[in-house]
């Protein structure tokens, strides 16, 4: 980190305008900070800097962006996609310990860098189902559905299909009415594919799973190459931070970025948000400055709630207990809190052909070799993201399990009461039996996915649950605002959810057997071949699965203030004037998907709606 420093400050300039401390950093050319903004907002990621780009379209319109994490110049492990390491552009917070899990505790991911998690993620760039979205709707938010949120999908991306080889030998099909083509974030496919890919493609068609025409159409089901968030002309990562800050940035003196200070709170005058208050990570001195008219939340899943939080914003109970005065007795901050548990199965492929996505880290000659025509050609496996890969299939319930029907019984006869505290505020409850009713009905057709298996070529396959129905939670544990949140992800706390990752492990185990998955001679070694009873499979489990596909979503979530909602179709914090959420905490049902390229839309829309309030 030290040399990343030694290599970074040079580049910034240090910039002192009373009454700001002389620390206060503004990555834009020639710039001081003001001291207000027409917005200021928290958080220099996916979602921030996509309103950021779309609020400074009008040079009248002054933004302030506070990121946390730094902007680096130029590392590989960012922008080739297959080397990317996200450890060093991440917050190091560990969970508390998984009740569901046998009490065990993982990393939480969660982005610290300009570009959030659109710069270090695996780059998997589709989209939920058109019933993913409607869900929302469905929950009190009219205008959120799957029609309304299309063109700003669309308005996102910059799609490019994939060469008809390709296309021809994998089986990668698009249709261009779905997509984009003059949007800032390139959405393409890795100009390399390894053979094994069409074992696994043909083996879901010889289960009866097709590949869809295009599976950013609205219904994401099948087994598919997706597009990644891929710049097509020099196979680099697109991510906000390129999309949304360098490419406008230079050229609009009204969009201010400062790095490295972590917000630890908004101030009110009696319910209206006026200005955000930061702390240098490095010298810990203090600064503030004003909103003039909306401040916006874009500081993630986890720590957006943190800071609602530590600002008096959320459940009375943990603000009391933290001695913080109560602006907005808001008990959803912090609530529903989703994401996607995955078993990491493994399976020793040995007849598997080489190379494969291991021969990057088995055979030095090969990745070399491999690197050196990236470097020379941008050809070859490291235009694919590392470790993933873009090969996937999704699987609604009854196409995963005959016994859909008994899943589906054992959610209806679940009382919600059962899966909270008794001391639980009855709009959670409220909330929580909505969503369980829309999720039956999801789970009980085919219109949208339970289910993700991903297949790189590699000896691991990972198996995610897509659509849960267990719930956990963000919130303080103090008042230090660099301290983590508690992070309770609360996985497999609804026994439904085991037992979908059930049939998910028979599944599995029924594409292995199909002559195509045979032709790679599959050794099962996680689950492992002496777990063969449901029993034992649950059990299995619970040791083995892991509570995050770093799909974080959902905990300041756009639902009725009744049903324990922060926000509302408009996004604005209820109880709240002047104050916004924009990033992935809004989405109130975590859709069967990656979440990035809904991220996105979401932030798109959200300027949208933020202009429109402003008549800008
Ligand atoms: C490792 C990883 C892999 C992933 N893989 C994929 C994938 O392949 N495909 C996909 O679709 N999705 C993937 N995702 C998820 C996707 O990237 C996220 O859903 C999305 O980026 C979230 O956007 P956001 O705007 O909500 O938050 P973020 O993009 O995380 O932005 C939040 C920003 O706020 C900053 N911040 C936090 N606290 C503070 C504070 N107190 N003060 C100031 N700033 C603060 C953070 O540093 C961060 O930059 C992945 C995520 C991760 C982390
Ligand atoms: C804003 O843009 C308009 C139109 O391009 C231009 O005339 C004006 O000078 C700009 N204002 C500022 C403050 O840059
Ligand atoms: C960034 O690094 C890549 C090599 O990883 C190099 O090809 C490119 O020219 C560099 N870009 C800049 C602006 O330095
Ligand atoms: C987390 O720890 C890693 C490894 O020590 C480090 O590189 C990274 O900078 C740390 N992240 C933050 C946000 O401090
Ligand atoms: C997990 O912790 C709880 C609370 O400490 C305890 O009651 C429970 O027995 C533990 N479970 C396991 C599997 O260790
Ligand atoms: C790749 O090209 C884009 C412009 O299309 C540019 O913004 C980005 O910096 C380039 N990446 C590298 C690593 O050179
Ligand atoms: C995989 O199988 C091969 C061939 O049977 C064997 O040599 C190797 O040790 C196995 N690897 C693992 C990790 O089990
Ligand atoms: C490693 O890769 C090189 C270059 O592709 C190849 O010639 C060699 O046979 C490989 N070695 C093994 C053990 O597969
Ligand atoms: C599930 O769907 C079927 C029709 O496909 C319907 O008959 C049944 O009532 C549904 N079950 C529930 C619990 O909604
Ligand atoms: C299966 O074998 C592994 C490794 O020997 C062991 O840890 C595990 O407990 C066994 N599981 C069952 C269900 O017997």
């Amino acid at each position: 980190m030290l040399a990343v420093f030694a290599f970074f400050t040079p580049l910034v300039a240090v910039i002192h305008s009373s009454p700001l401390p002389k620390h206060a950093r503004i990555i834009t050319r020639d710039l001081d900070l003001a001291f207000s903004y027409d917005f200021v907002i928290i958080g220099g990621g996916t979602s921030g800097l996509t309103v950021a780009d779309r609020l400074t379209e009008d040079n009248k319109t002054s933004v302030l962006v506070i990121e946390y994490g730094h902007l680096y110049p130029n590392e590989s492990d960012i922008h080739v996609p297959g080397l990317l390491n996200p450890t060093p552009y991440q917050f190091n917070i560990t969970s508390t310990p998984q009740r569901g899990l046998e009490n065990a505790t993982f990393a939480v991911p969660a982005a610290a860098v300009v570009g959030g998690g659109s710069t270090i993620n695996g780059m998997f760039f589709d989209r939920g189902s058109a019933a993913d979205y409607d869900a929302w709707v469905e929950l009190g938010n009219p205008g959120w559905g799957w029609s309304d949120l299309l063109p700003y999908f669309k308005k996102s991306e910059t799609f490019t299909p994939a060469s008809a080889n390709l296309a021809e030998e994998f089986t990668i099909s698009w249709d261009n009415t779905a997509h984009g083509f003059d949007g800032p974030v390139k959405s393409s496919y890795p100009v390399f594919q390894y053979q094994s890919i069409k074992n696994f493609i043909s083996a879901w068609h010889s289960l009866g799973v097709q590949t869809p025409q295009d599976p950013s159409s609205g219904l994401a089901k099948g087994v598919f190459s997706g597009p990644s968030s891929l710049n097509p002309t020099n196979k680099t990562r697109s991510d906000a931070r390129t999309a949304h800050y360098d490419a406008v940035a230079g050229s609009r003196p009204n969009y201010h970025l400062l790095t490295g200070n972590a917000v630890g709170s908004i101030n009110f005058v009696r319910q209206k948000a006026t200005g955000v208050e930061w702390l240098n990570r490095k010298t810990f001195d203090y600064g503030y400055v004003n909103a003039k008219k909306e401040i916006i939340l874009a500081a993630g899943a986890a720590h957006t709630p943190q800071i609602l939080q530590l600002s008096g914003v959320g459940p009375k109970g943990l603000l009391y207990s933290q001695d913080i005065p109560v602006v907005v007795d808001l008990p959803g901050v912090g609530q529903n809190f989703q994401d996607q548990p995955t078993l990491y199965s493994s399976f020793n492929f040995t007849s598997n052909f080489i190379p494969n996505a291991d021969t990057l880290y088995t055979n030095t000659t090969y990745a070399k070799e491999q690197l050196a025509l990236y470097a020379s050609s941008r050809q070859g496996p490291y235009t694919i993201c590392k470790n993933r890969g873009n090969v996937v299939a999704f699987n609604p319930l009854p196409d995963t399990t005959q016994g859909y029907k008994s899943i589906i019984n054992l959610i209806v006869s679940q009382s919600p009461e059962d899966l909270y505290l008794p001391n639980t505020d009855p709009s959670i409850i409220a909330g929580y039996e909505a969503q369980r009713k829309i999720i039956r009905n999801l789970h009980n057709s085919t219109t949208t996915s339970v289910l993700e298996t991903g297949f790189s070529s590699a000896s691991e396959v990972p198996l995610t649950l897509v659509k849960p129905l267990s719930r956990g939670s963000i919130s303080i544990s103090n008042r230090d605002p660099l301290d983590p949140p508690l992070v309770d992800w609360g996985t497999f706390t609804n026994p439904v959810d085991v037992e979908i990752m059930v049939a998910a492990v028979k599944k599995l185990r029924a594409l292995m057997a199909t002559t195509s998955m045979q032709e790679l001679s599959p050794v099962e070694l996680t689950p492992g071949p002496n777990v063969s009873s449901d029993d034992e499979i649950r059990a299995a489990l619970k040791r083995q699965v892991q509570p995050t596909y770093s799909h974080l979503t959902s905990t300041c979530s756009m639902m009725k203030r009744e049903y324990g909602g922060v926000v509302g179709p408009d996004l604005l914090v209820y109880g709240a004037q002047s104050l916004s959420i924009v990033d992935a905490s809004i989405m109130p049902l975590i859709p069967a998907t990656h979440t990035a390229s809904t991220v996105y839309a979401v932030a798109e829309k959200a300027a949208d709606i933020i202009k429109a309030r402003h008549q800008l």
